[in-house]
């Protein structure tokens, strides 16, 4: 299949081959990921990451079990990982695409990241994992389809819509870390919501807009994904109702809903018909569990547009539930249920695999909170921030059982009983066992949280310290599934997680600035047994770096694309 492909890569056009293998396809893509000074999505110049020139990156159409080559050419200037947000890259943590599994793509070189969408279906997104590089672009959607055989509990709508949205600084994303770097400095929130890349309707610089095209009486699909730094959202579309049917992998139970809060690192899926007048309508994300009332300009506005249509929006949004509503906020994420009767990758029913009677094997109480470590501040779990190390710790377990980089289960899993320091945590996750882990936000801003490799049984909210007796408000019946789950200030989130999917795996605050500064651990899931074929051998084509680096390797070639044009950043506006 390989032989058939083009060897010339050009510019702007994704390749896309499919070929049928044994029901699952494979799916070529080559990316060309580069800065482009001149997209301006909001007023001020600054850099933003694109692939073959699209902001967002390209859409990952796949179904279930394919296989996806992705071969990613580095024209930034400096080193590039991408991860796949929610794909569980099944026995094959080789291609997770963060700090801990992999090794960086350098500015000037090319790397194929290949994995199976195994077992899955649902909305997810695609984004670069280190550096700060998502506050810049660099993301798309990622779309796992049903297999044929396995009905979807709803009508095929007419069309489906990714929306990728998320708030976005004024100021370049180097510059943001610059900020970051210094303890004196407080990163203030981002001034701007874009709506797939796009400006607010109706901005004063003139900037490009969103506007989703329908017919009337027709139903639409829309995955919208918070792919932002820091903010949630509640998103809305102007006299219309949403029916939710999907989170990250899972088939809700089928709610009506007037609006939808979506956290940093979470997608979902929503179904809306348009049976309203033939008119445009406001489509609205506005930031929500935070004040913003001094900054009124904040909201991500696109626009609905009725095929007929020929009025020009005007007037105030439809507003929204009272920005620090948090009843509202956790009540809606309480009424997100598991639909037990559908089947979803697998034609066997979603409740066959369930949590209402299994066995905790372990429990690990995780604390994300603020610090100050010497001339830096970072952000810690259990008072422990994570220093990242140039060594993958995935090569480590693999080459040293990870002697001399890090050292397993030094990490306080349930206590915050120490100074605040830095260290590289990485803990045992029991194979096969189900574990228990409850998120506290000792924060004053609402944090996310995502673990690669499995999803999370959300069980649970509350507010205020997490005891043993917190466990009789859990739902243990129809919890939804999914990779991220939003932890509220003050409050805890509780989850269950199986861990059958052996690897080494990135359990982190999906929250820029947080997971940047430190919020991030590993759990290694170590199967024991020796018989081969469990946990996949490192790819052909596996990056060494670190400790690793071949001795006198020559180094890589100079970068495609310089950092920054001619003209000033800040300059022409
Ligand atoms: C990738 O994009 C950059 C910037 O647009 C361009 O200079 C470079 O030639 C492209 N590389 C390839 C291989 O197309
Ligand atoms: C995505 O793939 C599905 C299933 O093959 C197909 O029906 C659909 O038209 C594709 N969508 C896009 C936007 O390519
Ligand atoms: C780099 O790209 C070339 C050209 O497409 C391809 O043959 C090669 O396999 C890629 N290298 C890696 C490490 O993926
Ligand atoms: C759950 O899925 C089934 C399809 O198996 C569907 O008929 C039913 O309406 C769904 N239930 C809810 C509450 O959405
Ligand atoms: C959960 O799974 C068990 C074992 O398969 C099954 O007996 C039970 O009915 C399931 N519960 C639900 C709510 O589907
Ligand atoms: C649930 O667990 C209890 C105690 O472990 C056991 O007695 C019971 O049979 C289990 N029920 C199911 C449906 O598995
Ligand atoms: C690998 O390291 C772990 C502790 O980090 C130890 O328990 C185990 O015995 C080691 N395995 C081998 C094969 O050395
Ligand atoms: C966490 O570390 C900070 C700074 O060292 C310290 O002030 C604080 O008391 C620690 N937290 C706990 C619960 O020990």
């Amino acid at each position: 299949m390989k032989g058939g492909l083009p060897q010339v890569f050009t510019l702007c056009s994704v390749i896309l081959l499919v070929a049928s293998v044994a029901g699952a396809a494979d799916i070529f893509l080559d990316w060309n990921v580069s800065f482009d000074w001149n997209i301006r999505p909001v007023l001020f110049r600054q850099p933003v990451i694109t692939i073959n020139g699209m902001f967002p990156g390209p859409l990952i159409n796949s179904t279930t079990n394919d296989m996806i080559h992705v071969n990613i050419f580095n024209n930034i200037d400096e080193p590039l990982l991408m991860t796949w947000n929610g794909i569980q890259q099944r026995l094959n943590s080789w291609q997770d695409g963060v700090s801990g599994t992999n090794c960086p793509i350098k500015p000037g070189r090319n790397w194929t990241y290949e994995f199976q969408v195994k077992d899955q279906i649902g909305s997810f997104f695609y984004f670069p994992s280190t550096n700060f590089q998502r506050a810049a672009g660099g993301f798309g959607p990622l779309r796992v389809n049903n297999r044929d055989v396995i009905l979807v509990p709803f009508p095929k709508p007419e069309a489906e819509f990714d929306l990728l949205i998320g708030d976005w600084h004024s100021i370049p994303y180097k510059d943001v870390r610059g900020i970051l770097a210094n303890k004196h400095m407080r990163l203030s929130p981002a001034l701007y919501i874009l709506i797939n890349g796009k400006a607010p309707y109706n901005n004063v610089w003139g900037g490009e807009y969103e506007s989703l095209k329908v017919e009337h009486g027709k139903t639409y699909r829309l995955r919208i994904s918070n792919v932002g730094n820091a903010l949630s959202f509640n998103f809305r579309i102007q006299n219309h109702q949403m029916i939710l049917v999907e989170t990250e992998g899972s088939y809700t139970d089928q709610i009506v809903l007037d609006s939808l809060d979506v956290h940093v690192g979470q997608s979902y899926s929503v179904l809306f018909t348009a049976n309203q007048q033939e008119s445009d309508y406001y489509i609205v994300a506005s930031p929500t569990q935070i004040d913003t009332r001094n900054y009124p300009n904040i909201n991500g506005v696109a626009v609905l547009h009725y095929a007929n249509s020929n009025t020009q929006l005007s007037g105030p949004l439809p507003p929204g539930p009272d920005q620090l509503d948090r009843v509202f906020s956790i009540n809606q994420a309480k009424s997100i249920r598991w639909n037990l009767t559908t089947g979803a990758a697998r034609p066997n029913p979603q409740g066959t695999f369930n949590v209402t009677n299994v066995t905790i094997s372990q429990t690990f109480i995780l604390h994300g909170s603020e610090a100050e470590l010497g001339d830096r501040r970072c952000y810690t779990i259990n008072n422990v921030s994570y220093l990242t190390l140039s060594t993958p710790l995935k090569l480590a377990d693999y080459f040293v059982n990870g002697s001399g980089v890090y050292q397993l289960d030094a990490f306080p899993t349930n206590s915050v009983n120490q100074e605040a320091a830095l260290g590289t945590s990485v803990v045992t996750g029991n194979h096969k066992g189900w574990i228990e882990l409850v998120f506290k936000n000792d924060l004053d801003v609402m944090d996310s949280w995502h673990l690669d490799g499995f999803g999370f049984y959300v069980v649970g909210f509350g507010d205020g310290e997490w005891n043993p007796a917190s466990r009789e408000t859990y739902n243990l019946y129809n919890p939804v599934v999914r990779s991220t789950v939003q932890v509220y200030p003050g409050g805890w989130t509780a989850v269950y997680a199986y861990l059958d999917n052996p690897g080494m795996w990135n359990l982190r605050s999906q929250r820029l600035e947080n997971w940047y500064l430190g919020e991030e651990m590993y759990v290694r899931v170590h199967d024991n047994d020796l018989n081969p074929a469990k946990e996949r051998p490192p790819p052909e084509n596996l990056l060494l770096c670190g400790i690793f680096a071949p001795k006198g390797s020559p180094p890589a070639p100079a970068p495609a694309v310089s950092s920054a044009p001619a003209l000033s950043p800040l300059g022409d506006w």
